[in-house]
C-alpha cells in the first residue's frame, strides 16, 4: 500500500491511474479501523480497480473538544490492517494539509443537519460536509463507500452530492456487528465490561421494533422502545425515533422507507445505531 500525507502527491498519483482507465473507489475514515471499516474496503475492491482509504480525524466535526482529544489514533495498527486487506492507497494528511487557518464556510443542506444527530451535535454535519467535500475534491472518486452505521451521514452526503452535482456514485454498506449484536464502532473501546453488556439494549430494541413493525402502531413501538432503553442501568437515551428513511422526519403508516434510529450514552460513551425496518 502506498501512503500519502500530501494531497498534491496523491492527486498526481491518482491522475496517472485515472489516465490508465482505472475506476477509483474511496473509503473515507477517521481511523481506529475495525471490521466495519474493512467491510467498506472489501466492497470497494469488488466494485473498483483502485481503492483509496483516507484516515483523518476531522476536527471540524467534533463539537466536544474532549471527544476529539480522546479519539483513538492507532495509525500503525491501521496501516497494518489496510495493508493486510489489500487497500491500494492511503491518504493520511495532517490538519494543516486539509484546512487553512481560521477556515469557515458552510454548505446549507437543509433540515437534515438539524435533526436527530444534528440536534444533539450542533455543527457536526457542517464539519462532515466540509471534510468530505475536500476529500472528494482531492481524490475525485468514481464511487465512494459509506456505512449505514451513520445513516444520517449518508443522507447528508447524498444531499451534498446532489446540490453540488458532484460526479461520484455513493454506496451505502450494511452495519457490521459483534456476534452479540453490538454495532462495531471506534468508540466501543471506551466501554467498560459492564457498559458493554448494557449497550446491547440498543441493538436488541432496534431488532424488536423491526420484528414487530408490521403489527403495531408506530407511537406505541417508539414508546416501548424508549421505556426499554431508559430502564437499562447505565444507559441514558439521547433519542429513539422511527423515521422516514429519506427525510428523517417521523414516519407514518404509509411511509415507504422506514428506519429506526437510536443514540444513547452508555457509561461515558455516546453510541448510535439503527435498523432499516421497511425498504
Ligand atoms: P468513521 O467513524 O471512521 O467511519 C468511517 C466509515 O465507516 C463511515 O462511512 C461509517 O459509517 C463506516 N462504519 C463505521 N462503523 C461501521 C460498522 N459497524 N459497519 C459498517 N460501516 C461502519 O464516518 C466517519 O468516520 C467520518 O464522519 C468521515 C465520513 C470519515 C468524515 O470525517
Amino acid at each position: 500500500m502506498k501512503n500519502f500525507t500530501k494531497k498534491a502527491q496523491l492527486q498526481q498519483h491518482l491522475q496517472s491511474l485515472r489516465a490508465g482507465g482505472a475506476v477509483i473507489g474511496f473509503v473515507p475514515t477517521m481511523g481506529a479501523l475495525h471490521a466495519g471499516h474493512l467491510s467498506l474496503i472489501e466492497q470497494a475492491q469488488q466494485q473498483c480497480d483502485i481503492v483509496v482509504c483516507s484516515i483523518f480525524v476531522n476536527p471540524t466535526q467534533f463539537n466536544d473538544p474532549k471527544d476529539l482529544e480522546i479519539y483513538p489514533r492507532p495509525i500503525q495498527d491501521d496501516i497494518a490492517k489496510l495493508t493486510q486487506a489489500g487497500c491500494d492507497l492511503l491518504f493520511n494528511p495532517d490538519v494543516a494539509e486539509m484546512y487553512a487557518d481560521n477556515e469557515k464556510w458552510h454548505l446549507d443542506i437543509g433540515e437534515l443537519e438539524a435533526l436527530l444527530e444534528g440536534k444533539f451535535r450542533p455543527g457536526h454535519y457542517q464539519g462532515v460536509t466540509q471534510v468530505v467535500f475536500k476529500l472528494f475534491d482531492i481524490v475525485k472518486p468514481d464511487v465512494a463507500f459509506f456505512g449505514q452505521k451513520d445513516y444520517q451521514q449518508v443522507l447528508v452526503i447524498t444531499q451534498m452530492v446532489k446540490l453540488l452535482n458532484m460526479p461520484v456514485k455513493l454506496v451505502m454498506c450494511p452495519i457490521e456487528r459483534e456476534a452479540d449484536g453490538l454495532a462495531m464502532s471506534s468508540r466501543n473501546i471506551h466501554l467498560t465490561a459492564d457498559d458493554r453488556q448494557h449497550a446491547l439494549i440498543l441493538s436488541k430494541t432496534l431488532n424488536n421494533v423491526k420484528t414487530k413493525f408490521d403489527r403495531n402502531h408506530i407511537e406505541q413501538l417508539v414508546q416501548n422502545a424508549r421505556a426499554a432503553i431508559n430502564a437499562e442501568p447505565g444507559v441514558t437515551l439521547g433519542y429513539f425515533e422511527i423515521a422516514d428513511g429519506n427525510t428523517l422526519r417521523p414516519a407514518g403508516n404509509n411511509t415507504k422507507k422506514v428506519v429506526a434510529l437510536v443514540a444513547a450514552t452508555v457509561g461515558k460513551t455516546r453510541l448510535i445505531d439503527n435498523v432499516i425496518v421497511r425498504d
